[in-house]
Parts: C-alpha cells; sequence; structure tokens
C-alpha cells in the first residue's frame, strides 16, 4: 500500500520512487513509495487526502514554499529558510522540514573530503536552491556564504534573511556579472556552489565566464544539477575538484527515509535504485 510519495509539477522526471523503494525492500518493508503530479491549485486538497492517507511525503518545485502555511507545525530552520521537502504525517497532524542542506553537506563530505565547519561558500544562485540549503550550510558553521545572482534583489533578500538568523556569520552579495568580486571571492572560498536552474537544458550555457576559473584556485565545485554542465567540464580540465547533482538527491533522499523510519538508511541501495530509477 501506498503510504509515501513524492509530489511535484512537473514529477515524470523524479527518481524518488526508484530510490525510496529500494531502501524500504533493503530494509524489509516492501514498496510503500509512489508519485503525483500535483499542480499549485491542487496543493490544499492534496494536503488534506495525505493528512488522512499517508505517512509522508516528498516536494518538490513548486510546492517547497507553498506548503507551509497549509501544514501544523515547521522545523525553524526550514521555516527560516522558507523551504519544506519532507513531510511526516502523524495521527492526522503534520510536521515539515528540509532534507536539501543535509544532502548537499554530506554531498560535499562525500566528494571532497573537506569539513563544512569554518568553510567559505560561494553560492552561484539565489532561487530556490540557495534558499534551501544556505540556511543548513551556516547552521553547520560555515564560515562566510557569498551570494552571486542574476537578480541582485533576490540575493540581498536571502542574505538579510541570513544574517537575522546567523549574526556571527559574513555574508556578502553581488551581481552575477560582477566578474572582478566573482574573482575576488573565488581566490578565498573553499566550496563554490552552483545553484541556478542553468545547465538544466543540455544546451544551456555557463552561469558565470568560465575564464574566471583557473587550476591552483582553493575552490571545491560542486553543481547542484544532476549532468555534466560546462561548469563541471571545465572544472575537470583545470583539475578542480568537482561533482555534480546525484549525491545531493541521494542524501536528502536518505535523511528523509531516517526520518521516517527511524533507522539508517541504506545508502548504496539508494544509489543503485537512483541509478536504475527510469523517469517516466
Ligand atoms: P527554482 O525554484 O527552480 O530554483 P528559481 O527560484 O527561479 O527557480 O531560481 C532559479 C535560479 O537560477 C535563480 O537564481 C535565477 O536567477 P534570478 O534570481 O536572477 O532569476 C537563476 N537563473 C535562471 N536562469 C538564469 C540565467 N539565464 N542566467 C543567470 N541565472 C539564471
Amino acid at each position: 500500500m501506498i503510504k509515501y510519495m513524492v509530489i511535484g509539477d512537473p514529477i515524470s522526471h523524479s527518481r524518488s520512487p526508484g530510490m525510496q523503494n529500494a531502501a524500504f525492500e533493503a530494509c524489509g518493508l516492501g514498496s510503500p513509495y509512489g508519485r503525483r503530479h500535483v499542480t499549485p491549485e491542487e496543493l490544499p486538497e492534496f494536503v488534506k487526502f495525505a493528512r488522512k492517507e499517508l505517512a509522508g511525503v516528498n516536494l518538490t518545485v513548486p510546492h517547497k514554499a507553498a506548503v507551509i502555511p497549509l501544514i501544523d507545525r515547521v522545523d525553524p530552520e526550514a521555516a527560516a529558510a522558507g523551504s519544506v521537502n519532507t513531510l511526516v504525517i502523524e495521527n492526522g497532524k503534520i510536521f515539515g522540514t528540509s532534507t536539501d542542506g543535509y544532502g548537499l553537506e554530506h554531498a560535499l563530505l562525500a566528494n571532497f573530503h573537506r569539513p563544512v565547519r569554518g568553510a567559505a561558500f560561494c553560492f552561484i544562485g539565489a532561487g530556490g536552491a540557495a534558499h534551501a540549503t544556505a540556511f543548513h550550510l551556516a547552521g553547520c558553521g560555515a564560515r562566510a556564504i557569498r551570494l552571486a545572482n542574476r537578480t541582485i534583489g533576490k540575493a540581498e533578500e536571502l542574505a538579510d534573511r541570513l544574517r537575522q538568523r546567523n549574526p556571527e556569520l559574513l555574508v556578502e552579495t553581488a551581481g552575477i556579472g560582477d566578474t572582478e568580486q566573482l574573482a575576488r571571492w573565488f581566490a578565498d572560498t573553499d566550496f563554490l556552489i552552483q545553484a541556478t536552474s542553468l545547465g538544466l537544458r543540455p544546451d544551456d550555457p555557463a552561469p558565470f565566464p568560465l575564464e574566471l576559473l583557473h587550476s591552483g584556485l582553493p575552490l571545491s565545485i560542486f553543481d547542484t544539477i544532476y549532468r555534466e554542465t560546462p561548469l563541471l567540464k571545465r572544472a575537470g580540465e583545470l583539475s578542480l575538484p568537482c561533482a555534480g547533482g546525484m549525491d545531493m538527491l541521494i542524501y536528502q533522499g536518505a535523511k528523509s527515509f531516517e526520518i521516517w523510519t527511524g533507522r539508517p538508511a541504506p545508502i548504496e541501495a539508494m544509489r543503485r535504485g537512483f541509478l536504475e530509477a527510469q523517469p517516466c
């Protein structure tokens, strides 16, 4: 019986059912995880259904912020970020949290073996992905978070919210076209996080001029997009440490699984399930 599901608009591309059912199966818990296409207009009705019929939900674009006023309790970090990707439903009460930041943190640890505590981050992009993850990295003890975005106002809005919650944190903003500032930041940044939606389509350009990258920079480069982007290709050519978004998806799913079941997530089973999952 389906007790968990991922919802989004669109949703057919989601590999979460394959990944989560691999985890449930590895623990002898059957295949209780489905998917449903839910439009923004349908979200309130879906939440009513979930309250009665489900034990857990994952939310993807465009529901991560819109669900917040519809549920009973929200984790403070997810509330500050304005982003919820995991619902836990018990006795008709719905609790919302976000595992995206955990997913990014653990993807960085798994790929680069460098600590997040004390590290400086430069985000390219200040939309949904940056909101969902930056508060978690700040909470892990990041030294600095720098935000470069095409629309500077959106970077400033996120920066203000980060500063409010983390008064000790250095938070800086720039327009994505301010190449001098980007070059200065890159020389003093541990992790470059590509968090724009550029790269989703095969012919997308890089979000900033790739000439700003050169070997010898202290950067580990993480692209939240799950495919080889021009940024990752260039980073590879320069032998800069780099990774794409797959592990972030796997670890955010692993954390959701652990919250729902109270069991350690079988990461390798989830990775296999993720890789074998056919978007439909
Ligand atoms: P999502 O919820 O899918 O993350 P979003 O919140 O609109 O979508 O965020 C998309 C991010 O990619 C934003 O940082 C966006 O920049 P703007 O805030 O200026 O819109 C960035 N982005 C999208 N297309 C871009 C482009 N062609 N060049 C630079 N940045 C782009």
